[in-house]
Parts: structure tokens; sequence; C-alpha cells
């Protein structure tokens, strides 16, 4: 049931623990903030999104005189924004002409029929086309995203550059257009001397990658220009394989808005906020004084194997410059969101207990990332569910390291946290298709499958995914 790997199997990393060398390469800081390019929608009959995203190997110039060859959807990295409207039907042709790789697209959180999901078990080839359609059903609005999920290569192929942001707006928004919809997707890059993005170590595979540049719509620290007395929307989207962002705006409150799986209930009030790996956030930030703002990062303390704990605090990803002028004044934020329905009375209680086996012997490195016990298997399924059935989950992280849990197909609402036999309850209310499991500790949640058919869970660390902490929960009609 474990990972066994020979330490000459792993490529490039020899037989050393200590932590990869940190790139010398510097980055240029301080460009405009870009907008993401736009999936554009062919279709001209209303109510229809349909597109096409070729996966193939592009270059990026991260820094001055480099190329870098990444992968890319439509050829960049973040692919294209994709906006699309509660109710409308997505259509979206996958052509997969990554070299010798298969892959697929997953539509992370979204509502989308088990079969439409990009699982590891419906692998596209390389030049192959495939087209995914789905419904977006109404109160589905919120911040999704895309990436592949073939088995055994997620992680390289999100590391190496494919993720990008799917964005279903609601068809009536109670948030004023006033404020903009700014989508910021953080990846993690790790850049060679010359250029390349180096392959993962083995204390990527423990550790999950954390890269040495943490970037903002593939940018480093990029700017943008507000005016004082206004405030701004940002979705928020952690899209690194493992690294955890705890951040602050200096000097600018923040109000949560949305999470993963759309609005809460009423807006609340945060000084930082914790983004572990694949979660997103809706946030309004109020620029209430003119001066330079920046997003920066605060220490958290993930749990770390080994060597060479990477330092997580004091990055800045993004600068703000409140300009003198005043702002046009811009209307409240509504005191009500949305009402969100609770999950209530669960049918059946589960539990899913995550452990991290490692020992060194004259093999290698034999190490495990387990949800009860098991490494993932394709050809079993693990939970047997029912559709339109309310359930109980208790997962429970045994390990000395976070694990951020997520599960396809659907969007749940966290109960409670359970640590030291401490209880604490969530402090809204929220749609989530991800949350961090800290150290030790047990989240229960309430989630309803409405689609039958396997739908994957597993820690969004892509590395342990890989590594086999994932299993398969397989919906009955
Ligand atoms: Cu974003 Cu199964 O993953
Ligand atoms: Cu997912
Ligand atoms: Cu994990």
């Amino acid at each position: 049931a474990f990972a066994q790997m020979k330490m000459d199997d792993m490529s490039g990393m020899g037989h050393d623990m200590a932590a990869p060398p940190q790139s010398a390469v510097a980055l240029p800081e301080g460009e405009a903030l870009r907008d993401l390019s736009r999936l554009a929608n062919e279709a001209s009959t209303p109510g229809l999104f349909r597109a096409k995203l070729t996966a193939e190997s592009a270059t990026m110039r991260f820094a001055e005189g480099l190329d870098t060859p990444i992968l890319g959807y439509n050829g960049t990295s973040p692919g294209p924004l994709i906006e699309a409207v509660e109710g409308d039907r997505v259509e979206i042709t996958f052509a997969n002409r990554i070299p010798d790789e298969a892959s697929t697209i997953h539509w992370h959180g979204m509502p989308v029929p088990a079969d439409q999901d990009g699982n590891p078990m419906d692998p596209v080839a390389t030049g192959i086309d495939r087209t995914y359609s789905f419904d977006l059903p109404e109160g589905s609005a919120g911040s999704y995203w895309y990436h592949p999920h073939p088995h055994g290569k997620t992680a390289e192929q999100v590391y190496r550059g494919l993720a990008g942001a799917f964005v279903v707006k609601p068809k009536v928004d109670p948030i004023p257009a006033a404020y903009g919809d700014t989508v910021l997707v953080f990846t993690d890059l790790r850049l060679a001397a010359d250029g390349t993005l180096p392959g993962n170590t083995m204390v990527d595979l423990m550790n999950g990658r954390v890269g040495d540049h943490v970037l903002v719509n593939g940018q480093k620290n990029p700017a943008l220009t507000v005016p004082f007395g206004t405030k701004r929307r940002f979705r928020l989207y952690n899209a690194t394989n493992a690294r955890f962002l705890r951040l602050s705006f200096d000097g600018a409150p923040i109000t949560i808005i949305g999470t993963d799986g759309g609005l809460l209930e009423a807006p609340v009030a945060a000084d930082d906020i914790l983004l572990s790996p694949a979660e997103r956030l809706d946030l309004i930030v109020s620029f209430d004084k003119p001066g330079p703002v920046t997003l920066y990062t605060l220490d958290y303390d993930r749990g770390w194997m080994g060597a060479g704990r990477p330092a997580d605090a004091g990055l800045t990803l993004l600068t703000a410059h409140v300009s003198q002028t005043p702002a046009e004044p811009v209307p409240p934020l509504p005191d009500m969101l949305r009402p969100i329905a609770r999950l209530d009375a669960p049918s059946v209680s589960r539990r899913f207990v995550f452990t991290e086996t490692m020992a060194m012997n004259a093999n290698g490195m034999e190490m495990g990332f387990l949800i009860n016990g098991a490494t993932f298997d394709m050809n079993r399924v693990d939970t047997v569910a029912k559709a339109g059935e309310v359930e109980l989950w208790e997962i429970v992280n045994k390990a000395d390291m976070d694990h951020p849990f997520h599960v396809h197909g659907t969007q749940f609402q966290v109960v409670e946290y359970e640590r030291g036999g401490k209880v604490r309850k969530p402090a809204y209310r929220a749609w989530k298709d991800t949350v961090n499991v800290a150290r030790g500790e047990t989240v229960r949640l309430l989630l309803r499958q409405d689609r039958p058919g396997p739908r994957m869970y597993h820690c969004h660390i892509l590395e342990h995914e890989q590594l086999g902490m994932m299993g398969i929960v397989d919906v009955q009609a």
C-alpha cells in the first residue's frame, strides 16, 4: 500500500535530503498588474458558452533574457480566465497537445457530471480533442478553477503551468459593479539559472513543491493604482501545488464576501486570511488613505519534513499605490449577500484518517501518504454514497503536516474543527470544496452529492495526491 521509491529512480535528486537550492534568478517587480487573458465565447446563442482550450508547450519570459519552457492553456500561464453566468450551458473542447503525455481538464469545485469532470479514470491522450459539456445550475455562482488531473502527473502538469480561473457570475450580483472584479491567481515558481523549471526533489515529494517566487497572474509583486476612498473586489486563488498563504493587506481593511462556492450570507471583516492550496476567497479591500498598500505574507507553520523549511513571512505579493486623488463615491457593501441553506440531518457519518509514513532503508525511501491506511487505487471504490443524501464527513489529520482536503462534484459546509479536545466553530457559514485540516486536527463537514458517479477526494498538496493521498466515493443514483 505504500509508494515505494528508490532514490535512484528519482531523477536529479541524488541522495541529498537537503532542501533544493534557492534560485538566484531575480524577477522584475513593480510592473503594472496585467489583466488575465480571457477565454472568448465562440457561441452566438444566448446561454451557451463554447470555446477551446489547448494544452501545449509554450514559452514565458519571467526573468530578463531567460526563456522558460512551460505548459500553457492556449499558450499562457495562468490559463485564460473563463467567465460564464449561472444558467449557462458550457461546451469546452480540450485539445491535448502536451508532448507524449495524457491529461484531462478537471473543473475544480464545479457542479459538473462525474463523466465530465476530468477524472484520472478518463484520460485524454496526446493529440486527442475531447469536449466537456455541462450546465451551470441556478445558484452555482462562485470562484472555481480548472487544472489537469491525469493519473500520477497532476502535480507536474500544474507546476509546469496548467491552471486557470473559472468565474461563474450570478444573474444579479449584489456586489456593486463599481468595486470591479479582479481575479488574482497565485502560483509558485522555481526557476533554474538557465531559465528552466527544475523537476521535483525528494523534499518536494514529502512537503509538496514550494517555489522561490510567488507570482500573481504570472507576475512578481505587480503594482496597481487606485484612488483613495474606494473599494475593490479581489478574488484570490491559491493555485500553487503546496504553498500555504497567510496574507494581510497592510493598512487596508479586508472584508470577506465569498469562498470557493460563492458569496457568504453577510460580509465578515478579517485582519488576515489563510489560503491553503486550492482555496479561494472573494474579498473587498477598502483603500481609505493615500500611500502604498502591500499584500504580503505572514508566517504560517504548516509543518515541514526534513531540512530547509522555506521562509514564508514578509513576501510582498502585490503593491497598490493609493493616489492622492479621492475616488468617485462608491455604493456601500450590502449587509446581506444571499441566504445559504444549512445542510442538516446527515443520514450517515464517515471518518477519513490522514496519515503519513516515512522510513529510510537500504532500498531508499519508503513514503506513504494514506487515507484510512491506503493509497489511491483507480480500480478501487473506497466509499459508496447515495445521491441527494446529506453526509457528515470527519477528516482526521494524524500526520505532522497540514493537509488541505478537497472533494469533487459538490460544495460542503464546515461544521466544526477539533484539536486537543477543543472544538471551534467556523467564523461563518460558507460553501467550500477545499478546507485545510491542520496537523492533529479533525474537521467535520456536511456534504451532499447530487449527481451520480465516481468522485475523487484528496489532499490538494498535489505531490501528496500524486503519492496516493486520494480516494474515490461512488455516488449511486
Ligand atoms: Cu483541484 Cu481533484 O482537484
Ligand atoms: Cu477538484
Ligand atoms: Cu497532504
